[in-house]
């Protein structure tokens, strides 16, 4: 078969983005982030929708001209439809309707996490099932086994917050700014780990499942027993610390699960693939037991529409098509199907 050129077309939270890939290479991929959100902490999401309507169509016109490639030589159009925020999913998903109606390319919808997951799929392409794949971002910590392309056993899930969160919330306990991953990641550098322990979570427990509400608390009744000036001298202990716990959850799991499932391939993905200590850890502990780990490169571990144009081209060269009743699935699940 002819190598595909797809469009991609991601909105789900607060980044605009639009890229083209063919085959597995990416010819565009660009980022519109919403500084809008910045004074809030958070993401607003009526903002983000605004945010969404006024750059889709300058950000998709840079993604086509960047890489060189008029809309009558794309082969399909991907578009992220779930899970997210409803109103920013349904910016991209309306744009990508009227894009195929009016050329009569043929479209398809996406799972923002199988999104994730085939960013491990970009570029030089060594990965292929059957793997484990550790989701891991801001709504999301599962261990999912991967026998072949697009088919999804969940065998771990968080049973409160997410990781991505977790480094979310103790950073805007810290009075760090948000997104708090980036920022926990630098400071950690230059703090001690062992400043102080924090628990693992379901550390003990045979599960794969995960838990991040107990680490929270326990670095809020930490850092409310210091006083201002033990605060900041210790800031960058905290994060290590912190950051320490988190991660060790995250290497004795996986690396158990891929033992347990007999897989000698793991795969990372979501944004807090991006951090250092985890693709430090896991790929040490893995080289004890020969088992290979892949994280995608940097700027694919965080919310991008390069992803989001892999899974889809994955789709459609298996056949998949959605039609124009094709809507917003805020809660959507991965490997759930839906046949709009
Ligand atoms: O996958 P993503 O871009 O968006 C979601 O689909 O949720 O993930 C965003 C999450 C945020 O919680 C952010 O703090 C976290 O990924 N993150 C990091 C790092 N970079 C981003 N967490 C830890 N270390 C990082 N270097
Ligand atoms: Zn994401």
């Amino acid at each position: 078969m002819n190598i595909m050129t797809i469009l991609g077309i991601e909105t789900s939270c607060d980044e605009t983005s639009a890229a083209v890939i063919s085959g597995s290479q990416v010819l565009s991929n660009i980022i519109a982030s919403q500084s809008e959100h910045l004074q809030f902490g958070g993401v607003v999401p009526e903002l983000a929708s605004r945010a969404h309507l006024r750059k889709i169509i300058p950000v998709y016109r840079a993604a086509l001209q960047q890489a060189e490639i008029a809309l009558e030589q794309l082969d399909g159009i991907a578009v992220t439809f779930g899970p997210g925020l409803v109103g920013a999913l349904l910016v991209g998903v309306n744009f990508v309707k009227g894009l195929s109606l009016s050329t009569g390319i043929p479209f398809i919808g996406v799972n923002h996490i199988e999104g994730h997951v085939y960013s491990n799929f970009l570029g030089d392409n060594r990965l292929k099932p059957p793997l484990l794949c550790l989701i891991v971002s801001g709504g999301h910590t599962q261990l999912v086994i991967i026998r072949e392309h697009l088919h999804y056993r969940v065998v771990g899930s968080t049973r409160d917050d997410a990781v991505g969160e977790a480094f979310d919330k103790v950073a805007k306990l810290l009075g760090l700014p948000y997104p708090g991953g980036p920022e926990i990641d630098k400071l950690a550098r230059e703090g001690n780990p062992d400043y102080v322990q924090f628990p693992v979570g379901l550390g003990k427990s045979k599960s794969f499942d995960f838990s991040y509400s107990g680490l929270k608390t326990a670095v809020l009744n930490h850092v409310q027993k210091l006083t201002d000036t033990e605060r900041k001298t210790h800031l960058a202990d905290i994060c290590a610390a912190f950051q320490k716990a988190a991660v060790t959850a995250l290497i004795d799991k996986t690396i158990r699960a891929a033992r347990t499932y007999q897989l000698t391939q793991i795969a990372v993905a979501g944004g807090v693939a991006a951090n250092s200590l985890l693709r430090e850890m896991l790929k040490q502990h893995a080289r004890k037991y020969h088992l290979t780990v892949y994280f995608p490169e940097l700027r694919y571990c965080t919310d991008n529409a390069a992803m989001i144009a892999r899974a889809g081209l994955q789709r459609l060269k298996s056949g998949f098509r959605s039609a124009l009743t094709l809507t917003a699935y805020p809660s959507l699940q991965l490997g759930e199907e839906k046949t709009d």
